[in-house]
């Protein structure tokens, strides 16, 4: 009997410790820090004066990428391989109108605001949805529907924008390559044909 009593306080003891010293583990594990989003690595929500309109502020991260859409959007106007995809664009632009080409801006813009993690509602995208934007179908403004080729060059004149800022592999390969794979998340329904 007096041997069962102590072998029950040796084991209480026993789970005792254990408990204890797993109580401790947990105590001492360090909070995670959370990982910054895409948006905040080129910039985030910090203000900033818009160098583009005098006495107005804009997020730091929209900056960023309204500078890489305007640059790749003029990298794309002088590739020959995307000149079938805007028609409607180019007529515009060979009338001196800019309306689409601002339009094109802003919700390119909103779009990869969003897409990288921006939470600024008054950045929200209304355009369409990729699928139907690049759906001549549904699109007026889409001349063709574009190939797995022609999605591979259009990300590549976005890596000649992103270059023309300052963003290369060289100097930042994870952005660049988190960028690119963003992107590539669109793939499925920009591609048609
Ligand atoms: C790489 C990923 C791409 C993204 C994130 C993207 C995003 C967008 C967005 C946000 C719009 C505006 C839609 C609207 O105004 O409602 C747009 C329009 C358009 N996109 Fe894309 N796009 C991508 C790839 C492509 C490719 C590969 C092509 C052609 C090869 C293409 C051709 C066009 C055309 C022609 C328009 C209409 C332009 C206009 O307003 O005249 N896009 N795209």
């Amino acid at each position: 009997m007096k041997k069962t009593i102590f072998t029950l306080a040796i084991a209480t003891a026993l789970m005792t410790t254990i408990i204890a010293c797993s109580k401790e583990e947990t105590k001492t594990t360090e909070t995670p820090t959370a990982t910054p989003t895409l948006y905040e690595r080129v910039g985030g929500a910090t203000m900033v004066n818009d160098p583009n309109n005098t006495g107005m502020m804009i997020e730091q991260g929209r900056l960023t990428l309204r500078a890489v859409v305007d640059s790749s959007i003029l990298v794309i106007a002088a590739d020959t391989q995307m000149t079938k995809f805007f028609p409607v664009l180019f007529a515009e632009l060979g009338a001196n109108n800019t309306t689409g080409l601002m339009a094109l801006s802003k919700n390119f813009t909103d779009f990869m605001c969003f897409a990288t993690g921006c939470k600024n509602a008054s950045y929200l995208y209304t355009g369409m949805n990729m699928k139907d934007a690049h759906n001549p179908a549904k699109n007026n403004r889409m001349g063709v529907k574009a190939s797995k080729a022609d999605f591979d060059k259009f990300v590549g004149d976005i890596g000649i924008g992103l270059a023309k800022n300052g963003v290369t592999a060289a100097n930042n390969e994870k952005l660049v390559n988190d960028l690119v794979a963003l992107l590539y998340t669109t793939e499925a329904d920009i591609v048609q044909q």
